[in-house]
C-alpha cells in the first residue's frame, strides 16, 4: 500500500512539474520547439515508469565487469564507456532511466524542473560512471547543473566499486544570474536572486543530492578560473565536458589547462557539437591524425563524445591550437563532412537497427543537415 501511495504521489508530482517544465523551456530560454516539448512529455511519462521499476538491486553499470578482460591498471574511462555502450548504447531511446535508478535527474530537491539547455541522457550518466579513482571530471559551462547532475549520477553509481581517491566533479561557469532570469527564477523557484547573484551554491547543493565530491569554480573560464590544472587539484582528467565555448578561439582560451591532463582513454564531451567549429576540429584535424575516436552520439540533443586515442597530449594540444577554422578550404570542409557522415553510418550500423538508421547522415530519423553545417562553420 505504502509503495502504491508513493507511486501515485510521484505520478502527480511528475504531471505538475511537467507543466512547469514546459513553461521554463518556452519562456526562459526561448526554446519553444515543439519537438522539445513532446520529448519532455514523453520523458516525464518514462520517468514515472522508472520510479515504479526502482526495486531491483542489481547494479546497472557494473564498473568491475566493464574492466574484465582489460588489465586492471590500464582500464580507462573509454574502455568502461565502450563496454556499457555495447550493453546500453543500442536503439533510439536515450532516457537516463535506462542506466540510473536513483532519484529523478530532471528536477531539483523541491521537485521543480531544473532549467536546462541540454537533455539529460543515458550517455552522460554512463560517462560519469566511467571515471577512474583519483581522476577528475572537468565540466565547463554547467549553467544550472542539468548535465552536471547526470554526470554526478554516473560518478555515484560506480562509487562503491572504485578503489582509491574519489573523483571530483569540477564545475566551471560564471555562476551568475543574468537580468532576464531574475523574475523567472523567483516565479519558478521562489528564490529572490538579483542580477549578478551567485548560483554556485545552488549548483553545489543540487549535484550533492546524488554525489558528494563536487566543487564549483565561479568566474570567467580561462582568465579567472581553470588557468592551470591546480584549479582541480592537478589530477588527470578522465572526462572533459565543454558547453561554454561556441567558437574555436573560446575553446582555446578556456581549455588551455586541460589538454595536458588528458590521457589515452580520457573522454571529451562536446555538449553543443554541431553549433560550433568542433566537428571541423574533429573531422578535419583530430580524427585524421588518429588522436580521437567517436564513442557516442546523442540522439535527442546535441552532445557528442570522443575518446582520446593518443598518448601524446602535447601533440593533441598543438593540433587544437594550430587549427584555424577560417583557413579551411571548402574542399577540406567537404571532406570533413564526408568523414563525419561515414562515422555516423558506422555508428548507426553498430547501435541502431536497420529501420532506426534513417537515410544518409540521420540517426533515428532526426535531421542532420551535416553538409550545410560544415560549409558554414565556424
Ligand atoms: C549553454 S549553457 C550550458 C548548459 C548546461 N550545460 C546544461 O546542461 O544546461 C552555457 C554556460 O556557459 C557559461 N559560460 C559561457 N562562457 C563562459 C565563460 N567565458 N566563463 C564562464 N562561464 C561561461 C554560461 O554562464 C552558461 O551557463
Amino acid at each position: 500500500m505504502e509503495r502504491k501511495g508513493r507511486c501515485i504521489f510521484a505520478l502527480l508530482a511528475c504531471a505538475s512539474v511537467g507543466l512547469l517544465s514546459q513553461w521554463w523551456r518556452s519562456n526562459l530560454f526561448h526554446d519553444g520547439d515543439q519537438t522539445v516539448a513532446s520529448q519532455q512529455a514523453e520523458h516525464d511519462k518514462d520517468m514515472s515508469t522508472a520510479i515504479v521499476a526502482e526495486s531491483s538491486a542489481e547494479p546497472l553499470l557494473d564498473f568491475v565487469a566493464a574492466c574484465r578482460g582489460v588489465p586492471d591498471a590500464s582500464c580507462t574511462a573509454a574502455d568502461r564507456l565502450e563496454y556499457w555502450m555495447q550493453k546500453f548504447g543500442h536503439g533510439c531511446h536515450d532516457h537516463y532511466e535506462l542506466v540510473w535508478r536513483g532519484r529523478n535527474l530532471t528536477h531539483d530537491q523541491n521537485e521543480v524542473n531544473i532549467p536546462s539547455m541540454s537533455q539529460v541522457t543515458k550517455f552522460l550518466v554512463m560517462t560519469g560512471a566511467a571515471v577512474s579513482a583519483g581522476a577528475a571530471v572537468v565540466e565547463m559551462g554547467t549553467f544550472f547543473g542539468a548535465g552536471s547532475l547526470a554526470l554526478a549520477a554516473g560518478l555515484s553509481s560506480s562509487a562503491e566499486s572504485r578503489h582509491g581517491p574519489a573523483p571530483y566533479l569540477h564545475g566551471f561557469d560564471f555562476f551568475q544570474v543574468t537580468d532576464i532570469q531574475v523574475r523567472k527564477i523567483e516565479q519558478a523557484w521562489g528564490h529572490s536572486l538579483g542580477v549578478g547573484d551567485s548560483t554556485a551554491s545552488f549548483w553545489v547543493e543540487l549535484t550533492k543530492t546524488v554525489y558528494p565530491h563536487v566543487e564549483a569554480h565561479a568566474g570567467a573560464i580561462g582568465s579567472a578560473t581553470a588557468q592551470t590544472p591546480r584549479a582541480w587539484g592537478d589530477t588527470l582528467v578522465d572526462v572533459f565536458s565543454i558547453d561554454s565555448a561556441k567558437t574555436h578561439d573560446k575553446l582555446k582560451s578556456q581549455s588551455m589547462a586541460v589538454w595536458q591532463k588528458l590521457r589515452k582513454g580520457s573522454v571529451i564531451v562536446f555538449m553543443d557539437f554541431m553549433k560550433t567549429s568542433q566537428p571541423l576540429l574533429v573531422y578535419h584535424v583530430l580524427q585524421p591524425a588518429g588522436m580521437v575516436k567517436l564513442v557516442w552520439h546523442a540522439i535527442t540533443s546535441s552532445p557528442v563524445a570522443f575518446a582520446v586515442t593518443t598518448e601524446d597530449h602535447k601533440a593533441l594540444k598543438t593540433a587544437v591550437y594550430n587549427f584555424r577554422p577560417d583557413k579551411v578550404s571548402s574542399e577540406k570542409r567537404h571532406a570533413a563532412a564526408e568523414s563525419y557522415l561515414a562515422d555516423m553510418k558506422t555508428y548507426a550500423a553498430v547501435y541502431l537497427s536497420p529501420n532506426e538508421r534513417g537515410s544518409t547522415g540521420k540517426l533515428c530519423n532526426k535531421s542532420h543537415n551535416t553538409k550545410v553545417f560544415f560549409s558554414k562553420m565556424p
